[in-house]
């Protein structure tokens, strides 16, 4: 989601209120992704290095998080979606960990669409973090070092029960993955729009889709081999 504070500099605003458009974004867009029936959502809502911003700013943000949490908690429980957060949420201050962590509590049994907010989060860290959590399970000897294989590092990151995403949209005409789940991208198709966040609607959403449904998915095969019932790729496109 990028944009918000250029999306409000543009329009004579403090960079703040683009945040806060933006968070009104936010709730159209999982009402559509939901309204889809898309099964999980993950908004890159704030990075490792967003930290490292203003410290105004980043207060300002942390308050916008706490007012979304509350904000939504009735659409959330409501709609049978499960709130989930990846990235180090014991970073972020108690005031918005104690209640982001209650609701996520409370929607844990929701099965309609899960809806994940990478907070604090950053692709490498977590690539570092599980590297860690492996080499200490080899060095207290309950893991051997052929025993490492990719499903042993996809089950230590934070994305452990989610499935790689299909579909990365990048708002605000930047096209970088900006140390966004650096791993699970590896097969994902990757949309650019010049919309500003704050700007993004239910139409942009649909546009990002129905390019994406036209597209052809490999995974490394050719196109004849699409078509055979037992190859990888259909094996893939059915999760
Ligand atoms: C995205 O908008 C929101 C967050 C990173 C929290 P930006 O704040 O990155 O907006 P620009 O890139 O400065 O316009
Ligand atoms: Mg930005």
């Amino acid at each position: 989601m990028d944009g918000n504070g250029r999306w409000a500099v543009e329009r004579g605003l403090p960079r703040v209120e683009g945040h806060r458009a933006g968070a009104d974004a936010v709730h159209r867009t999982v009402k559509a992704c939901r309204e889809l029936g898309l099964s999980h959502l993950t908004l890159y809502a704030f990075s490792e290095q967003n930290w490292r911003r203003p410290e105004a700013e980043v207060q300002a943000l942390m308050q916008l998080l706490l007012e979304y949490v509350r904000r939504e908690r009735a659409e959330i429980l409501d709609n049978d979606i499960r709130l989930n957060a990846i990235g180090q949420i014991d970073r972020l201050p108690a005031f918005v960990r104690g209640p982001l962590r209650e609701l996520m509590e409370r929607s844990a049994g929701n099965r309609g669409m899960v809806l994940t907010l990478a907070l604090s989060y950053g692709g490498r860290e977590e690539l570092v973090a599980a590297t860690r959590r492996l080499a200490e399970r080899v060095a207290r000897g309950e893991l051997a070092p052929d025993d490492i294989d990719e499903a042993a590092l996809e089950g230590h990151l934070d994305t452990h029960d989610l499935p790689d995403p299909d579909l990365l949209i990048r708002t605000s005409g930047e096209e970088r993955i900006s140390n966004f789940l650096l791993w699970q991208l590896a097969y994902t198709e990757l949309h650019f729009t010049p919309v500003a966040w704050p700007e993004f609607d239910r139409t942009h959403l649909l546009e990002a889709l129905d390019r994406f449904g036209a597209r052809e998915r490999r995974f490394g095969l050719t196109s004849a081999q699409l078509g055979a019932p037992d190859s990888l790729a259909s094996e893939k496109s059915r999760c």
